[in-house]
């Protein structure tokens, strides 16, 4: 088994300082923007392709995949399919794109009917989170995305264990160097409010704190992603960001991992409303916030913003 330092070198890890989400529907020449997100939108796969080519012109190097499919079922089923559009979309980009990163998201509320991260039991108006059957889902899943081609997955769910199924699933199909980037702090935050449009994926009912760290809890979010590096994490993602700092700043010195922000949603699109009522002045603003995480410690970051960033920072 490779080590973990040999599973992202330092070229790899550049590629990384700035992702770009994509959100890939079914269906073709589909490109519909994200009304709580102007400027995002969701794509078919051939429209995603034309627009990555502008991406990777603008010298973003890596994408997260995001499936938005139109069939959802109790069990998620269509999280492990390998002609979904997840898979279906990587093996596409990688095609044509061999240099750029791609990570896929590895979590099933896009794919259950009921919206939940997890598979889940109910009984009445109570519902638990059955992790044992989740944990195997996103095993099966993670490894379709790397036989896809995948250069990263990243576990967004939260369940228990999740990271150490996914990494010998990995290592027992022969992908022991694929790295996982963990969500290894992911606070229940109402920042998440505009990616429920983007990847139609509000639960329908319940929510998500049973699986998600209350804000307030240092302790628990330290004890957390202590766990993911002991499971065998090998990028460390913090949600939301700007929220963050502190806990990006400590991971950092903790583990001496490399640290993920996640630019989320909400704190898109708070700024470009803003932007929009000439309140403030999106692109300093924006600036602004990649600085912070970046002193705060962020080595890489996930952002709506990604593209547009590497065009203000040119000379
Ligand atoms: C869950 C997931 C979410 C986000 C990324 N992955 C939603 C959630 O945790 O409820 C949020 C990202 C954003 O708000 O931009 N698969």
């Amino acid at each position: 088994m490779k080590t973990k330092e040999a599973r992202l070198d330092p070229k790899q890890l550049r590629a990384l300082e700035i992702i770009a989400p994509y959100f890939i529907v079914e269906g073709k020449k589909i490109r519909r923007e994200v009304a709580s997100m102007p400027g995002v939108f969701q794509f078919s796969i051939d429209e995603a392709l034309k627009d990555v080519e502008g991406l990777e012109q603008s010298g973003v190097q890596s994408v997260l995949l995001f499936g938005v499919p139109s069939g959802k079922d109790a069990q998620g089923s269509g999280a492990a399919d390998p002609r979904g559009v997840v898979p279906s979309a990587v093996r596409e980009i990688k095609k044509r794109f061999p240099r750029l990163m791609v990570t896929t998201d590895i979590c099933l509320c896009a794919y259950t009917d009921h919206g939940h991260c997890g598979l889940v039991r109910q009984n009445g108006k109570n519902f638990s989170i059955d992790h044992a059957a989740t944990v195997k889902q996103l095993e099966k899943m993670a490894v379709i995305h790397a036989e896809a081609g995948a250069d990263l997955v990243a576990p967004s769910d939260m369940m228990d264990g999740r990271v150490r199924g996914i990494r010998a699933a990995l290592d027992g199909d022969g992908f022991d160097g694929l790295p996982v980037l963990s969500y290894a702090v992911k606070f229940a935050s109402s920042f998440y409010g505009p990616f429920r449009d983007a990847a139609q994926s509000a639960p329908q009912f319940g929510d998500r704190r049973s699986y998600q760290m209350e804000v307030s809890n240092l302790d628990w979010a330290l004890r957390e992603a202590a766990i993911d590096v002991e499971e065998g994490a090998d990028i460390l993602m913090v949600k939301p960001a700007l929220t963050s700092l502190d806990i990006i700043a400590e991971l950092k010195r903790r583990h001496g991992l490399p640290v993920a922000a996640y630019n989320v949603s909400g704190e898109y699109s708070m700024v470009k409303a803003a932007a929009a009522k000439g309140w403030l002045d999106e692109k300093k603003a924006v600036l602004e916030m990649m600085a912070s995480l970046r002193r705060a410690g962020a080595d890489v970051i996930v952002t709506y913003w990604a593209k547009q960033i590497k065009e203000w920072m040119k000379p």
